[in-house]
């Protein structure tokens, strides 16, 4: 193995730069490789200067940095893309334009460091004949295959601290506080802060609720003299019978943008006479350091990916199971996407509790 290449794909999470720091030296030190960062995800390969060297100088100090240093792009699907054509804007397919871009680089290699989006890409581009290897990055916690993924846990603490600190103002002022957190179909940010950071009422995807069931959890607090509520909702659950709510459609290029339910939860219920105001989280919860448990995450991840790559491992992602780093391959990871257990032990804790679903 004499030169491998690593990318970040999709959105930023806390974590990927000690993911590159961790493989850049891992690469350095045990394999005496030459590393090359990609820029812009996929784009790096069609890109002027899409392409940088990564020493030991380039990853100095990069530890607890949030973010990436070699930028991500989550529009960068090179099977998907947008381009203007004699004036017209159209989608085309460049990925073999990328697979050319990686040959030349005569890559060893190529780390992708990414959610699920990223994941498919990468396994599409395997199968095309490129040594990838695939790292699960994503706050949302939903790739299959590995019990958790770096960047859940910084965004899992910077919502529970967000549901403390709305207590307060909940308890003041006697009010009904929602907070809407990111996780797309999945409801991991929101059951495990909402559980940590004491909420009332978790809404999740993977549980329809009712407008109703909410109202019933609030007046119960209300004649038990506990005239406040806290509710967390996740960005992506939906009323039973009902959709999810969105900002922005999708299209083929770009995926629907969730955003809304918690307004919609909020304006109801002030409907039935309680005052509500709702706080959208929303990228606060990608941004800053990463806590020391994705750090140390992360750095198992980096390091991990250059073995599996110098045991020629390709088409396959790492992965955290049972405690241990494993792998296994992408087409099995990214074949389910990973969903909260209805009926698993988090929730049942979670309804022991007192904590309603909304559901009943
Ligand atoms: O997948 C990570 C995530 O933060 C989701 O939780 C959220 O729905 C989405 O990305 C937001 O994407 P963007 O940064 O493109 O708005």
């Amino acid at each position: 193995m004499k030169r491998i290449g690593i990318l970040t794909g999709g959105g930023d999470a806390p974590g990927l730069n000690a993911v590159i720091r961790a493989a850049v030296k891992t690469a350095i030190n045990e394999y005496g490789c030459e590393v090359l960062g990609i820029r812009n995800g996929y784009d790096g390969f069609l890109e002027e200067d899409g392409i940088i060297p990564l020493g030991r100088e380039e990853v100095r100090g990069i530890l607890p940095r949030g973010g990436t240093i070699l930028g991500a792009a989550n529009r960068g699907n090179p099977y998907a893309r947008k381009v203007i054509r004699d004036g017209v804007e159209v989608t085309i397919d460049v990925s073999d334009e990328i697979v050319k871009g990686i040959e030349k680089q005569k890559m060893d290699a190529l780390l992708v460091l990414g959610g699920d989006g990223t994941l498919h890409i990468a396994h599409e581009l395997a199968k095309k004949g490129v040594p990838i290897i695939g790292v699960p990055k994503t706050i949302d916690n939903d790739i299959g295959g590995t019990e958790i993924t770096f960047g859940f846990d910084t965004a899992l603490n910077i919502a529970t601290e967000a549901l403390d600190r709305l207590h307060t103002t909940a308890e003041s002022h006697h009010r009904a506080m929602v907070i809407e957190l990111m996780g797309r179909d999945a409801g991991f940010i929101t059951l495990n802060a909402g559980v940590s950071g004491g909420a009332d009422v978790i809404l999740i995807p993977e549980i329809p609720f009712k407008f109703e069931n909410i109202m019933k959890t609030i007046h119960e607090r209300a004649e038990k003299g506990r005239k406040f509520s806290i509710l967390a909702v996740s960005e992506g659950a939906k009323p039973q019978g009902g959709g999810q709510v969105y900002s922005r459609k999708g299209d083929e290029v770009y995926v629907p943008r969730l955003g809304g339910i918690g307004q919609v939860v909020a304006e109801y219920i002030e409907a039935q006479g309680y005052e509500s105001r709702v706080t959208v989280l929303g990228h606060l919860q990608r941004g800053g350091t990463p806590t020391a448990f994705d750090r140390w995450l992360a750095t198992r991840y980096g390091a991990a990916a250059v073995r599996l790559a110098a045991r020629n491992g390709f088409d396959r992602m790492v992965a955290l199971q049972c405690g241990e780093i494993t792998d296994l391959p992408l087409k099995e990871a990214t074949a389910v996407p990973k969903r909260v257990n209805v009926n698993g032990d988090s929730v049942i804790t979670a309804r022991n509790i007192g904590i309603s679903f909304g559901d009943e």
